[in-house]
């Protein structure tokens, strides 16, 4: 080639009218390159702060379009006004509810966690959002907390599965997911404010491993930080948990995104790691990351790079949701969303006890049906805040069940109690009110209400209670927590006194926690259901009457009282905190190892769940040649009647470990349908980390040689098979 030519005919034609950015076919870091070089400081800074109540970005002058973010994470939240959280009164943002993530958890099948992450990016495309801000992950500390609704209960390893089925499913979608919140956002009292203090071994074995897994197998593209503060530092703008241990230990390479209203520093959100500030009213170029870095930056307080690192990073949010490109156009409230969303709801139900057989309904025998409890009647979708859903369709229980029996028994509703109005703006009217308290009938109401129900349970041939919480203020509701775990409006009361007027009585909990049962002895069967999305009672009415034989199991204990629980040991130190600082003193025992390593008896284990048939387990092999790749493999066998679906778990014992561990913990499990009579061999996976602490001193994980217990169980409590496993020298694990 002649020598003068050559810089000109290796420059592509298209290339000197055509910006690199704007073109597909080029490696998206290269058209971020590109994009960047030629964006002006302003145009930068308007990259890293909110222009709207959910809306980020834009720079009109390089056609890079706004990013549009929404809750999250249960569907599409309701369209605000642009400029504040007045709703804005459209018809086109009606969606598919899905169940809460405690409902997705207790179904332990990660594959409805992508199922429901599709359905979900799928309607975000349709509704024009580029993040949806979920899944929520944080640990259930103590069942207290206002959102443990929307988490995936106590467990790590669960609720990493949940996170990367999740993410995995929606940025299939071209929709990117927001993991929050980040971190240790493990309570709503003072959540904006409270000081977390946690050793180092439960914050990377118990809090973080949902985090490290969705970023670093989920994929996922965005986190949003918490409102509270680690170690005195605000979560959004945490030196430690952002640069060090998300950016740089676990290579995350999106966007951290700020909680709204969770940025309180210029300097820390420059440099400690946030990309983006969410929250706050117009004039937004006002906020810590709009003009005071801008100036910061001019006067050479903060370098260019961590401004082009912010913009980088949500430009890579924009490119990988189609921002750039044009976006799949998705789609909203399709039969296969809802088909999901019944799927999860079903499979979530956990069957607490069945102990006269008297699940699943047989409407030969029953002809007539009192339904009791105002859940029965409610719709939960909308009333829980940032997760609240505007659903296209919300089935109640009754309307589920009057479907479900048709003309085959006469069903009467008798409401039997009232649950406080759902009410954001009312949540400071109940202040110093115990969950338990709570009742909206007057004792006159309360006592009228109590004498209708009875007559119609002695009028039945059976009685199905649904009661449970609401969402209403103090019991399920983000930003406060609960103040107690019994159940309101004297519902423990009422479930007495119906069990004593018609032993035939089926209590349906709906809620996202759990709460107390001082009636358990006197009610034959329990179900636990959840706020179950936009097919829920459809899904409860085909558990109730056996059309779906139930396979949920619990993803958190269920304490006998909250004094039980490990968060509630050390008074005010351990929960809700004192001069601002929660300390975690039960370090890694939450949960079921508390239980464990304590010996208290739970009301029901982490893991429990009862199905309309049985299982039997043998045949346990463990395999490996002692290196930390294992394989746990067995035979499971529905021996009963019924088709149905078991969760096998398989929890990891160290049995001489040199530092603290807890009893055991779940480190792998599998769901599988079988038929009466039917065998299957199940295999689990094991890897280094299924045998590893932390070591803070080694900043890794240390699986150390010895022997393992690998014991395969249907509940923490109900271990089936024992062997174990000997690792033959100590490794340091990814
Ligand atoms: C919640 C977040 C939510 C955000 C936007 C905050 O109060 O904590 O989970 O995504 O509001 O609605």
């Amino acid at each position: 080639m002649i020598p003068a030519l050559a810089g000109v005919l290796a420059t592509p034609v298209f290339a000197q009218d055509k910006p690199a950015y704007l073109d597909p076919t080029l490696p998206v870091e290269q058209r971020i390159d590109d994009l960047l070089q030629r964006m002006t400081l302003e145009e930068k800074v308007a990259m890293v702060h909110a222009s709207g109540e959910f809306r980020a970005g834009s720079v009109p002058r390089l056609g890079v379009p706004f990013l549009w973010t929404a809750d999250g994470p249960q569907g599409v939240r309701e369209e605000t006004k642009l400029d504040s959280w007045d709703l804005a009164g459209r018809t086109d943002d009606y969606v598919t509810a899905m169940p809460v993530g405690m409902n997705l958890a207790a179904s332990w099948n990660p594959e409805l966690a992508v199922a429901c992450g599709k359905a979900i990016g799928e309607e975000a495309c349709a509704r024009g959002k580029n993040v949806m801000l979920g899944p929520s992950l944080n640990i259930m500390r103590t069942p207290l907390c206002g959102r443990t609704y929307d988490y995936f209960g106590e467990d790590p390893w669960l609720t990493s599965r949940m996170t990367v089925g999740y993410v995995k499913g929606m940025q299939a979608e071209q929709t990117v997911a927001c993991l929050k919140h980040f971190a240790l956002n493990n309570q709503e009292y003072n959540r904006g404010t409270v000081n977390v203090e946690v050793d180092e071994r439960a914050l990377r074995e118990i809090y973080l491993p949902g985090f490290e897994a969705g970023v670093k197998e989920g994929g996922a593209l965005a986190v949003m930080g918490a409102y509270n503060k680690f170690r005195g530092q605000h979560c959004c703008h945490n030196e430690y948990l952002l640069n060090q241990v998300l950016k740089k230990e676990w290579g995350f390479q999106g966007a951290v995104i700020s909680d709204w209203g969770g940025t309180h520093d210029t300097r820390e959100a420059a440099l400690y790691g946030l990309d983006l500030q969410m929250g706050g009213r117009a004039p937004h170029d006002e906020c810590f990351l709009g003009r005071p870095f801008r100036e910061g930056i001019l006067k050479g307080e903060f370098p260019m790079s961590v401004l082009d690192d912010k913009v980088r990073r949500n430009l890579r949010v924009l490119f990988a949701s189609g921002g750039m490109d044009g976006r799949l156009p998705g789609s909203v409230n399709t039969p296969a969303h809802l088909a999901i969303s019944r799927q999860v709801a079903a499979e979530g139900i956990v069957l607490l006890k069945n102990s006269t057989g008297l699940l699943p309904v047989d409407l030969s025998r029953y002809k007539s049906i009192a339904v009791i409890g105002e859940n029965a009647v409610l719709k939960f979708a909308p009333g829980h805040n940032s997760a609240g859903i505007k659903s296209f369709k919300e089935v109640t229980a009754l309307d589920g069940i009057l479907a479900r029996v048709g003309g085959a028994a006469n069903v009467q509703f008798s409401k039997g109690f009232r649950h406080p109005e759902i009410h954001w703006s009312g949540k400071r009217d109940h202040a110093g009110v115990r969950t338990s308290d709570s009742n909206a009938a007057t004792p006159e109401e309360a006592k009228a209400l109590t004498e209708r129900a009875i007559r119609a349970a002695r009028e039945s041939d059976l009685v199905i209670f649904i009661g449970g919480l609401t969402h209403q203020s103090f019991a399920d509701d983000e930003g406060v927590d609960r103040r107690d775990l019994s159940l309101p409006a004297n519902q423990d009361d009422l479930i007495a006194r119906l069990a004593e007027a018609n032993p035939h009585i089926v209590v349906v909990l709906i809620s996202g926690s759990p709460v107390l049962m001082p009636w358990l002895e006197k009610a034959p069967a329990v179900l636990q259901s959840w706020y179950g999305g936009s097919e829920a009672g459809n899904a409860l009415a085909s558990v109730l009457f056996g059309d779906v034989n139930p396979s949920g199991k619990l993803p958190c204990t269920y304490p006998k009282s909250l004094g039980d629980e490990p968060a509630h040991q050390g008074g005010k130190r351990t929960y809700p905190g004192e001069n601002g600082t929660v300390h975690y003193d039960e370090g890694l025992l939450v949960g079921y190892r508390w239980f464990d390593a304590k010996n208290v008896e739970p009301l029901f284990p982490f893991g429990f769940g009862l199905s309309y048939t049985t299982f039997t387990y043998g045949n346990l092999k463990v395999i490996g040649d002692g290196s930390s790749t294992a394989a746990v493999e067995c035979e499971v066998t529905n021996s009963g009647a019924r088709e149905g679906a078991e969760v096998v778990q398989v929890y990891v014992q160290p049995k001489l470990p040199s530092v603290l561990r807890p009893v055991k913990e779940l480190k792998g499990f599998a769901k599988i349908n079988l038929k009466p009579g039917e065998t299957t061999k199940i295999r689990v996976p094991l890897n280094g980390r299924s045998f590893a602490y932390y070591a803070p001193e080694k900043k890794g994980w240390v699986a150390e040689a010895g022997e393992f217990g690998i014991l395969v169980g249907a509940s923490s409590r109900d271990i089936r098979l024992s062997g174990s496993y000997t690792l033959v020298g100590t490794t340091l694990v990814q």
